[in-house]
């Protein structure tokens, strides 16, 4: 019990050095940048929630239509092999559409571990809560950590074949380089025959991508700017919020959506013992969610080492999950 006490402490302080490292190395570069995988504190996970309630965010509507409505593709092609199986969610977050894939394998009997890895250990016990009381007969292991650390975690733990849910378009946080790496880590440590299940939220209209990352009512705006006050709270900062401005992009033509904070006057910050100035307009680089041509996942899955089994659209098309086998 001592021990486990011990353990947790340390890992929670672990945390916060690396939130606290991050933060300070990322306000010395110029430009400045923050790291949006910080954006799910309680009061992110909140925010988000209610983004993926907005109308104008259709990510989740659209792969919602494909977990509800086309469950029975998307289990066939991972049951075609019949030998058990680890499910091990990356950013699973309240598992709004996986639940629906593991209600099905549930009800036929299916033998698996669910292993959902989030950065929130908030959202975890929200899950776990939930699935308590909707799936009382579920293995799952749930990790709290970086999706690598919790990754080499799961498959320490894990000893049957993998099966590994990116879901909601989480790829898109990283440039194309950064997901090229990526899912070529990923498949490093996965073995032949392992099967990956990703989201990938396609290019579209520009005025519709720009909308969901742009509501009018400021949540998503409101979600940037919390990461400042997160900052305050933990890290014993000075933001002063009302003096930043969200400011969101879409390219068309490159397919990245990106989120700025921009600085309303010129001023300087505190962060513990650090101090930070900005100029008038300066900006943070806060996030990207890069939006993806077929030809750009397919060439995704070709240059990391996985052959696409199947995709499957939601019924406008705007949005794609995949299922890539390691080869
Ligand atoms: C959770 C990373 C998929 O990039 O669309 C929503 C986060 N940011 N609105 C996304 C987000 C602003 C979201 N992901």
């Amino acid at each position: 019990m001592k021990q486990q006490l011990d353990a947790e402490l340390h890992a929670e302080s672990a945390t916060t050095d690396s939130f606290r490292s991050d933060v300070l190395e990322g306000l010395n570069k110029n430009p400045k940048k923050l790291l949006s995988k910080y954006f799910y504190d309680k009061t992110g996970d909140q925010l988000f929630q209610k983004i993926m309630n907005m109308p104008e965010y259709y990510l989740t509507q659209c792969e919602l239509d494909i977990f509800k409505n086309k469950t029975k593709e998307l289990a066939d092609t991972i049951l075609s092999n019949k030998e058990p199986f680890d499910l091990i969610e990356l950013g699973a977050g309240d598992a709004k559409k996986s639940s629906f894939l593991l209600k099905y394998f549930v009800d036929k009997g299916v033998d698996f571990t669910y292993m959902p890895i989030d950065i929130s250990g908030n959202i975890l016990s929200v899950l776990q809560d939930k699935l308590a009381d909707d799936l009382p007969s579920l293995d799952i292991i749930a990790l709290e950590g970086d999706y690598f650390d919790m990754l080499n975690k799961a498959t320490s733990i894990s000893k049957r074949r993998k099966i590994v849910l990116f879901l909601g378009g989480n790829i898109g946080n990283m440039d194309m380089e950064e997901s090229y790496h990526f899912c070529h880590e990923l498949k490093r440590k996965l073995n032949q025959g392992d099967l990956l299940l990703i989201g990938f939220d396609l290019k579209k209209n520009p005025h519709t991508i720009l909308n969901a990352y742009n509501d009018a009512e400021g949540i998503t705006s409101a979600f940037n700017l919390n990461l400042l006050s997160r900052i305050n709270r933990e890290l014993d900062a000075d933001f002063d919020v009302s003096e930043f401005q969200h400011y969101q992009t879409y390219n068309p033509i490159s397919g990245a959506c990106k989120s700025f904070l921009v600085s309303r006057v010129k001023q300087n910050v505190h962060i513990g013992t650090f101090e930070f100035s900005f100029e008038e307009n300066e900006v943070i680089d806060m996030e990207i969610s890069q939006k993806f041509s077929r030809d750009d996942i397919v060439r995704l899955a070709e240059n990391s080492g996985f052959h696409i089994l199947d995709e499957i659209n939601d019924d406008r098309k705007w949005f794609v999950d995949c299922i890539w086998q390691v080869v």
